[in-house]
């Protein structure tokens, strides 16, 4: 625990942090910016029970792309978990997607080791005309990438873009930051947070809580399921949740 007596309540950090919330276009230079690409491979470091969620993704997938299967990996940033679902499942391929330059030109070199199992390309997972370019997928994976999502509609719009390029009972599964189902709620998951974060002893857990509240928008695993159900998953699980964090999915 940080013990000073000056330091700023996980409430007024999050207030801080909508003040100086930013758009879509300042979000999208964040990730240009050249410094970005670090921080995703640093998990062990700021997820809780790291090892153990990813590895809980990965066997969430096996009975889909097991055998092999074309996998969607939306906001793959430097391919971390790109390389773990190669890695992973031999004889699968993985489309990695990303509206990032910076991002997926980190990515490159450790992903040309995959020949062609794996491709990168330029998308938007906002936008709204990216599924016709695929034929469909075995599962569409995300981790911390579709928390930027900006509202209510613009997530509904997005699950219904990745239930339409999924099989018939495809997976969808993603690892991300979720809000709590209130405010209250969203206090404690991140004070919990940040008291997770004190521990590593190096990290400036402030730095981050600002960081993730003025990038990210994320809503509550209630309103996930709603959605999904809404635009027509089915067998919708949460399978993990800790502090400001969740594993969550569903089938198409
Ligand atoms: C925190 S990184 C996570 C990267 C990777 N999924 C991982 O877990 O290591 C978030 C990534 O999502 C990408 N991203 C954010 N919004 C996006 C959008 N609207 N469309 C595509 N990619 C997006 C960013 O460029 C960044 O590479």
């Amino acid at each position: 625990m940080n013990e000073n007596a000056n330091r700023p309540t996980v409430e007024e950090l999050m207030a801080t942090a909508e003040s100086k919330k930013l758009d879509v276009e300042g979000v999208k230079a964040a990730f240009e910016h050249h410094s970005a690409p670090g921080f995703a491979d640093q998990t062990v470091r700021w997820l809780p029970e790291s090892e153990y969620v990813h590895e809980l993704l990965l066997s969430t997938m096996e009975s889909v792309v097991g055998k092999g299967g074309r996998v969607l990996d939306l906001g793959s940033g430097t391919g971390r978990l790109t390389r773990l679902v190669l890695d992973r499942f031999p004889t699968c391929s993985v489309v990695a997607a990303d509206y990032s330059q910076t991002m997926r030109n980190a990515a490159t070199p450790e992903l040309s080791q995959y020949g062609d199992r794996v491709s990168q390309i330029e998308l938007d997972m906002f936008s709204s005309d990216w599924t016709t370019d695929f034929d469909q997928f075995e599962a569409v994976v995300s981790a911390f990438a579709i928390h930027h999502g900006r509202n209510l509609a613009q997530y509904k719009s997005l699950y219904r873009r990745i239930h339409g390029v999924l099989k018939p009972n495809g997976l969808f599964i993603n690892l991300d930051h979720v809000a709590g189902q209130d405010r209250t709620q969203t206090l404690a998951n991140a004070s919990e947070w940040r008291d997770f974060l004190d521990e590593d002893g190096e990290i400036d857990s402030d730095r981050f809580i600002l960081g993730s509240y003025t990038e990210d928008t994320p809503i509550s695993l209630r309103d996930h399921g709603q959605l999904l159900e809404a635009v027509g998953f089915d067998q919708i699980e949460i399978r993990w949740q800790k502090m400001i964090f969740a594993l969550y999915s569903g089938r198409a």
